[in-house]
């Protein structure tokens, strides 16, 4: 006879942290929200991974590419750039993101000069950008010849016909630097010389940034900033058990800090095949997660395969509708918990700690705040990341509110069946696991993280703990009844329109 777990499983929203003795040194800015994302031996220095906030952007096409990675780890978290992409196209976004320098811009608009005026126009519009580099074969990397901006035509005398050599502002009458200088330095040039934009050449001249007068306040140093050795940002990447022969010696080429095998099961021989293929190819020297899985048995087999972290979370995602197709899966809260006990049974059995990774399902702010409590070492979020400016998706303005799309990865819009493969030939997505929304924007990411974390560090001063293993040790947690759960938000009033939060 089949085995019936004895307990229901339960969400974040049934339950609540029990408020411990705060110490009067527990104070929000003692807080410390670092968390170890990788595997590590009892006694042994360090994680190899710690991230400054514990939160990752979901492998999404919807949320996950160079620029939320880019956004989240200056914020001090990871993004996991999504693999359902040609391998090109991902390793393009992974370099795209470890070259980043603060206020240094790889040109996206460029053309060569035998361009037209039209053509500069239709850059203009699509792209919404005024300076537009002119290479000798139209791309970011070429040799720079020169630069249009507003200034070097009028559309009412200047033919559209006319070829931009004959009107860009050409290279020896511009002002440039060469690759290496500071942010600060090349600021100073800017003001020196009057101008909004500074091309910055390498030594053979080919264009290599350019620094724009309006970005320098933007970019100030950041204390959290996840950066590896080499002051680069630290990017991860999701991959398949599909085509990992291939993806993964290019997402490391292409710089990629941590990889994560990306599937809705992840309790699967062919995750055990692709750990172990990463082992025998690199041994440790590469970070790789696994998962999805939501008990022990699963973390268990994936943490022997050799995972430096494991991911929980079956059907709780908020575009998901694999539980109701498919049947399968288990209440978030419930998921973490399980797992979380058999990180620890496994700690004390082999002295190696897995961190664990929430993934899916996170609603309101505190829900985070559980999820730590609960056990997760850190969490993935989808529609949080999806909201801002720097995921990927359009903003569109729906009934008089601006939204954001946000697509799940089962639903067709993505079609990414290697995330549901069941191992059948001919890789087809039979039906649909996610569905294709809008998620209310919320504007710049930076603005809403910092209010998240401050909520994190606000709780957790609550409950008299100072760092995320502190917390998970002290947490006091209860279950609340759906009539508790009502008590909880306001009520009984009538509330004025301008004091509803979202
Ligand atoms: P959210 O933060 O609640 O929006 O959940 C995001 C998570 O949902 C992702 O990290 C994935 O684990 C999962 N997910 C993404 N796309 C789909 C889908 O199409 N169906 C089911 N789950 C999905």
């Amino acid at each position: 006879m089949a085995m019936i777990f004895e307990q229901e499983s339960r969400t974040f929203s049934e339950y609540l942290l029990v408020p411990n003795l705060t110490p009067r040194d527990c104070t929000p800015d003692a807080v410390d929200l670092s968390t170890a994302i990788v595997r590590y031996r009892k006694g042994s220095a360090e994680s190899r991974l710690r991230i400054n906030v514990p939160v990752v952007s979901a492998i999404m096409q919807s949320v996950s590419d160079a620029g939320m990675a880019i956004a989240l780890a200056r914020c001090g978290g990871l993004s996991f750039i999504y693999g359902s992409q040609p391998i090109a196209g991902q390793a393009e976004m992974v370099l795209k993101a470890k070259k980043y320098k603060a206020g240094f811009v790889v040109s996206d608009s460029n053309v060569a000069p035998d361009a037209t005026l039209a053509d500069i126009l239709a850059i203009k519009q699509k792209t919404g950008h005024s300076t537009i580099a002119v290479t000798d074969d139209g791309t970011a990397g070429g040799k720079l010849v020169g630069l249009v901006t507003s200034r070097d035509y009028r559309i009412s005398r200047v033919p559209t016909a006319t070829r931009v050599r004959e009107f860009m502002t050409p290279f020896d009458h511009l002002v440039y630097a060469r690759e290496g200088i500071t942010l600060s330095e090349a600021n100073d040039i800017i003001w020196d010389n009057k101008i909004n934009q500074l091309p910055i050449i390498n030594e053979n001249g080919q264009l290599v940034a350019l620094v724009f007068r309006k970005d320098y306040d933007e970019h100030k140093e950041n204390p959290m900033e996840l950066l590896d050795r080499d002051k680069r940002l630290i990017v991860g990447a999701g991959i398949n058990t599909r085509d990992y022969q291939e993806r993964v010696p290019a997402l490391l080429a292409a710089g990629a800090d941590i990889l994560c095998i990306d599937s809705s099961d992840g309790f699967s021989e062919w995750q055990y095949d692709t750990l172990q293929w990463i082992r025998r190819q690199y041994g440790d020297r590469v970070l790789v997660g696994a998962g999805n899985v939501v008990d022990g048995e699963g973390f268990r087999y994936l943490a022997d395969a050799g995972a430096d972290f494991v991911k929980v979370g079956i059907g709780g995602g908020s575009i998901c509708i694999t539980r109701e197709q498919k049947g399968i899966g288990c209440g978030q809260a419930s998921a973490v918990q399980a797992v979380a006990a058999a990180r620890d049974e496994y700690f004390l059995e082999t002295g190696v700690y897995v961190p664990i990774c929430s993934d899916g399902g996170i609603v309101h702010d505190y829900h985070m705040t559980l999820a730590l409590a609960m056990g997760a070492d850190f969490i993935m979020l989808g529609r949080y990341f999806a909201r801002f400016d720097e995921s990927p998706t359009r903003k569109l303005l729906v009934n008089g509110v601006y939204v954001k799309e946000y697509w799940g990865e089962g639903s067709n819009r993505a079609r990414n069946w290697q995330r549901y493969d069941s191992g059948s030939e001919g890789g087809q997505m039979a039906f649909e696991e996610g569905v294709d929304s809008y998620v209310p924007y919320a504007g710049k990411l930076k603005d809403n993280l910092d209010i998240s974390m401050a909520k994190i560090r606000s709780t957790m001063c609550a409950c008299g703990a100072r760092t995320i293993p502190e917390l998970q040790e002290k947490a006091r947690l209860v279950v609340v009844s759906a009539t508790s759960i009502v008590e909880g938000g306001a009520h009984d009033v009538i509330q004025k329109e301008s004091e509803r939060r979202s």
